[in-house]
């Protein structure tokens, strides 16, 4: 099932309601909210605060993708604040099989990311405690940037080795995804895919979320 998670790191602050109620009309199921800490990446934005708002401004499900150092410290506060989905970059913590199960043992679904430049080969003992992989296309911490062509083999090698395995883990992908690359990441076997410049650069993001949603369903 393809899902589109407008990332709100590319919305208008200070309307975040209605930027998400308008991605919504589009076709939205999910709300990426993008956590930075300013050490763990070169860019700080938002944190609980902001998604105990969110949690009340919208029915649709959270997923917080921390990008912050010590993600053992604060992944389960994520899902108390009202994320549904927290996920939690292998790069970052040395005890991922905890801090993944944290996020579970509280109701939430738990997450992997993956970094360009680390190799699958990292996800290998983790893969069968999560409940999703987020692979990332662009190095995190910013809006906008382009996307990293070598993302769709990565996201076909590890939605290969999820069914080989016979894991229950869904595929997500971060970072410039458009209507040019979303149909090769969708056959490449991504389901869930977060949009941030492509949903509210273009000044309709209901519109974008529809073309985004058409551009996945057709193979290329
Ligand atoms: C980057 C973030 C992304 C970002 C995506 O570090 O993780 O979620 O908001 O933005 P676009 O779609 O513009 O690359
Ligand atoms: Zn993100």
């Amino acid at each position: 099932m393809v899902e589109i998670a407008p990332s709100i790191l590319s919305a208008d602050f200070t309307r975040l309601r209605e930027e998400i109620e308008a991605a919504e009309r589009g076709g939205a199921t999910i709300v990426h909210v993008d956590v930075m800490d300013g050490h763990f990446v070169p860019n700080i934005t938002v944190g609980l605060p902001v998604v105990r708002s969110l949690a009340r401004a919208s029915r649709l499900p959270l997923d917080t993708h921390l990008m912050i150092s010590e993600p053992g410290r604060y992944a389960e506060q994520f899902v108390e604040a009202g994320a549904r989905m927290v996920s939690v970059h292998i790069e970052a913590d040395p005890h991922i099989h905890r801090t993944l199960e944290g996020i579970r043992k509280r109701g939430g679904l738990a997450g992997l990311v993956i970094n360009p430049a680390t190799p699958l080969s990292a996800l290998d003992e983790a893969l069968q405690f999560a409940d999703y992989v987020l692979v990332m296309s662009v190095n995190p911490g910013f809006g906008g940037q382009q996307f990293i062509p070598t993302s769709v083999e990565k996201v076909r090698r590890l939605s290969q080795t999820i069914r080989e395995r016979g894991l229950n883990v869904r595929v997500e992908v971060d970072g410039g995804v458009d209507t040019e690359n979303i149909g090769r990441l969708a056959a490449a076997g991504a389901e869930i895919f977060v949009a941030g410049t492509s949903v509210y650069g273009k000044g309709d993001p209901t519109r974008a979320v529809r073309d985004l949603l058409n551009a996945a369903v057709q193979l290329v």
